[in-house]
């Protein structure tokens, strides 16, 4: 009978383990352990045997029907376990989405870069501006006219956000460490809005301070930078214009990249991007006496160049990416932004 009882227990316990659900496991129960289960007849049977060898026999059907009944409740919960994953780990994961960068970030980037490798070292200055730095001391005293074009936010009497990242200028002059070559590239603010403005856009801002800097400088750089941003073929021009802070100062065009500067398309048509083979690009500027005295610079000794544009106009006329509604950047419809 021994036997028997080791035979059935390794039996009970292998099928056992290879159930798969609780009807399966429930059959095998009833099957060994129910009223006429093939275990409990073996429980039955006690009583027929000789009374000495009753007790020892007991005892190890007691011991075995532990056993049998801790498997079952150990795959019960195994089962259960089971059912509720019911995982299947031949379907193919759920992959996470993988964003990008934002266009604009990539503006920036890139604008970095080009400056970075002639030894622009990139600054970031407060959005939450004083009005010295974004005006004062920028060569705009607080009543002069000049201060409207820059159509600011104000958020206390005495702070604003920054309209333009000129406001750099003076804080990198005042950290008193000569020669600068800064590229401040920040977000500016100004109240429009319309298919071609956003409230909120980024400019970013050149400034050299250093002995003996010209016009010339100015220049150079403008066209290293058209040509490492833009193109091999594209050329700056210096148009006349006034900015307070810069004496001479200038709008910069650059040459279309459509019509190849001509303003021509080889139809004989005129080209409908640009004006006569140029397009508008930024401010620029020797920067003003008064500016380098409110940055604690002797203008007597030093001199310096600065520009400022517009980071997502630059970025659009070079990719020729045309978004019908400026605004749009700046919204969160990934269908748009995933474009880019
Ligand atoms: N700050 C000017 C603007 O916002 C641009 C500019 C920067 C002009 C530096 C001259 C020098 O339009």
């Amino acid at each position: 009978m021994h036997e028997e009882v080791s035979s059935l227990r390794s039996e009970f316990i292998s099928r056992a383990l290879a159930t798969q659900n609780h009807d399966e496991l429930e059959a095998l129960r009833i099957e060994f352990l129910g009223r006429n289960g093939r275990f409990t007849a073996l429980l039955k049977s006690l009583k027929d045997i000789e009374p000495d060898k009753r007790r020892q026999m007991g005892e190890l059907l007691n011991q075995t029907k532990k056993i049998l009944e801790e498997t079952l409740a150990t795959q019960e919960k195994e089962t259960t376990q089971k059912e509720e994953k019911k995982f299947d780990d031949t379907i193919p994961g759920i992959q996470p989405p993988i964003g990008h960068l934002h266009l604009v970030t990539q503006a920036i980037d890139e604008i970095s870069r080009v400056f970075m490798d002639i030894g622009f070292v990139r600054r970031r200055y407060p959005e939450i501006e004083t009005d010295f730095y974004a005006f004062e001391g920028l060569n705009m005293p607080s009543t002069h006219a000049a201060r409207d074009e820059w159509e600011t936010f104000f958020v206390e009497p005495n702070f604003l956000l920054t309209p333009h990242t000129s406001n750099g200028q003076v804080r990198e002059m005042e950290r008193g460490a000569l020669p600068i070559r800064m590229i401040n590239i920040s977000k500016t603010y100004r109240r429009q809005s319309d298919i071609s403005h956003v409230p909120m856009f980024h400019q970013f801002e050149g400034l050299v301070v250093d002995q003996n800097i010209h016009i010339t400088h100015l220049k150079g750089t403008l066209d290293y930078f058209a040509k490492n941003f833009f193109g091999e073929s594209r050329k700056t021009r210096l148009r006349p214009y006034n900015f307070r802070f810069t004496e001479p100062s200038f709008e910069i065009d650059i040459t279309c990249g459509v019509c190849n500067g001509t303003g021509k398309l080889p139809s004989g048509n005129s080209c409908k991007l640009c004006k006569a083979g140029w397009l508008e690009l930024g401010g620029a500027g020797m920067v003003h006496p008064n500016v380098l005295k409110a940055g604690k610079i002797d203008p007597t000794k030093y001199s310096g160049f600065a520009f400022g544009w517009g980071v997502e106009r630059t970025y659009m006329m070079k990719s020729g990416i045309q978004i019908p509604d400026i605004r749009m950047l700046y919204s969160t419809d990934l269908r748009f932004l995933r474009q880019f």
